[in-house]
């Protein structure tokens, strides 16, 4: 091994002169990552409806780096490609696209109805794939051999195991997402972007809020690691994704879950 190989603590991790895109940046998961990425030096762009959300998340986020918001809804197709000309309107290339934007919901199979389809499949799946494509001139202009662009698309362990709730069209989003993100590590590979998902457990925020409120303890008791989520572990799975340290990973789907879905057990055997 030469020494050009090997980094120091700080370089594995260090964002420094990146620029990225956090999309649902303004709260939950996506206000993590964001957090995360902007202390490890990263320039980063949120994005979510509300124009107040994003001044708020932004002033927020101000502590920790250089933020910017960008309202806009990425369930059409239009106002991703609108989102993705701002963002690039003055950089030469897009290192880090993190695809968090996303929706659930949850009703019996009975009245389950065709919205909750179109709702949760154009955000949490069309819109990673519409970014992707209106952002690929970019990723592939920050993409080197030695530093690939990155694609971090939040998928869910909805995707992985099968949840008790009635959530069909979001647990098939996420099965769907962690398929297209293999689909485009494939082809993006060569092209000096890799593409990976996170499958977090749970995490508290504005779309976990009532399951936790009622479920939480019982979720917690059940997690090998007995314990919810926290900020730091999507920060830092974020990063890590993101940086050097991560530089070698395409195509794989990552739970950050405590073990509730990674060490799921069957009923025979
Ligand atoms: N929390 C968990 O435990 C958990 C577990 C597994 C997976 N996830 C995934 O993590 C991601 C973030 O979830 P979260 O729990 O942090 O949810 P959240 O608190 O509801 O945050 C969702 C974010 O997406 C934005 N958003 C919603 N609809 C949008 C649209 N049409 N266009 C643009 N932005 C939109 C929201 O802001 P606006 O309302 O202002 O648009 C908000 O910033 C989702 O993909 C979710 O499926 C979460």
């Amino acid at each position: 091994m030469t020494d050009d190989q090997i980094s120091t603590h700080a370089q594995l991790f260090d964002l420094t002169g990146k620029d990225a895109l956090v999309t649902g940046g303004t709260r939950g998961i996506g206000l993590m990552m964001a957090r995360g990425l902007l202390q490890a030096g990263a320039r980063v762009v949120i994005s979510s409806r509300k124009a107040d959300a994003c001044a708020d998340a932004q002033q927020h986020l101000a502590q920790f780096g250089d933020v910017r918001a960008i309202p806009a809804d990425l369930s059409r197709h239009e106002e991703c490609i609108r989102l993705a000309d701002l963002v690039t309107a003055d950089t030469d290339g897009l290192q880090i696209l993190v695809n968090n934007a996303g929706a659930t919901w949850g009703e019996p199979l009975e009245s389950f109805p065709d919205s909750a389809w179109d709702k949760v499949l154009d955000l949490n799946l069309k819109s990673p794939f519409w970014l992707v494509q209106a952002l690929l001139p970019a990723l592939r202009q920050a993409g080197t051999a030695d530093d690939p662009a990155r694609v971090i698309n939040v998928g869910s362990i909805d995707g992985i195991h099968v949840s008790r709730l009635p959530i069909y069209s979001y647990a098939a989003s996420k099965a769907a997402l962690h398929q297209l993100t293999r689909v485009l590590a494939r082809e993006l590979g060569p092209q000096h972007i890799t593409v990976n998902a996170v499958a977090p457990g749970p995490f508290r925020s504005k779309m976990m809020a009532a399951t936790l409120d009622a479920f939480g303890d019982s979720i917690a008791a059940s997690a090998p690691l007995r314990r919810i989520g926290r900020d730091d572990d999507m920060a830092g799975i974020a990063v890590f994704l993101a940086s050097r340290a991560g530089s070698y990973l395409t195509g794989a789907i990552i739970p950050v879950d405590g073990g509730i879905a990674t060490t799921a057990s069957g009923t025979s055997g």
